[in-house]
């Protein structure tokens, strides 16, 4: 965790990005870099997103980037996949109009379980749009590296709310 978020923060040094980690080597190693490289524009919450968007009700999201969630490959696990209902709807209600979702995977199963949940009845009735990017755009996190090294084939969308 934290490539992309310092990269982030570095490129946006007038916005506040929020790191969210349920493991502490994760926010220990972000820590050691804001420190390094004098940044202080990052929020750092050590517990899983699920509890930061029921305790902060009132901060809505211009930009949030899911890069490479645990993939949970084997059947008996894929109920543990972060990106499902509805925890998808409610990240969608609590982006800012305009507002953007990044989400990358090198596990195809998980990206197709990802659009089937953008396509169904109740998504729809968000005002979203939703175009696949190039992976090349994404920046090396841990995870793109292995990705890239394993030559998994990486899949990237970006879903705008209107
Ligand atoms: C496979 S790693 C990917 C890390 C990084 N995004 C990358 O691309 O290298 C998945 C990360 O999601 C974190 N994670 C798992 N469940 C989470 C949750 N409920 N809330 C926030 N982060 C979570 C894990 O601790 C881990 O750091």
């Amino acid at each position: 965790m934290g490539d992309n978020l310092i990269e982030l923060s570095k490129k946006n040094p007038n916005k506040q990005i929020i790191g969210i980690e349920p493991f502490l080597n994760g926010i220990a190693s972000v820590v050691y870099s804001c420190v390094k490289s004098n940044i202080n524009n990052i929020l750092l919450y050590s517990h899983p997103v699920q509890e930061f968007l029921k305790n902060y009700k009132k901060i809505f999201f211009k930009e949030i980037f899911i890069l490479f969630p645990d993939p949970w490959p084997k059947k008996k696990h894929l109920k543990r996949r972060l990106v499902q209902m509805p925890f998808v709807k409610i990240l969608l209600e609590r982006m800012e109009k305009n507002g953007k979702l990044y989400f990358a995977t090198d596990n195809q199963n998980y990206f197709d379980e990802v659009q089937e949940h953008l396509n169904s009845d109740e998504i729809r009735k968000i005002p979203i749009s939703i175009k696949k990017l190039d992976p090349n755009e994404l920046i090396l996190t841990k995870y793109f590296l292995r990705a890239k090294r394993l030559e998994n084939k990486v899949s990237f969308l970006v879903i705008v709310k209107y």
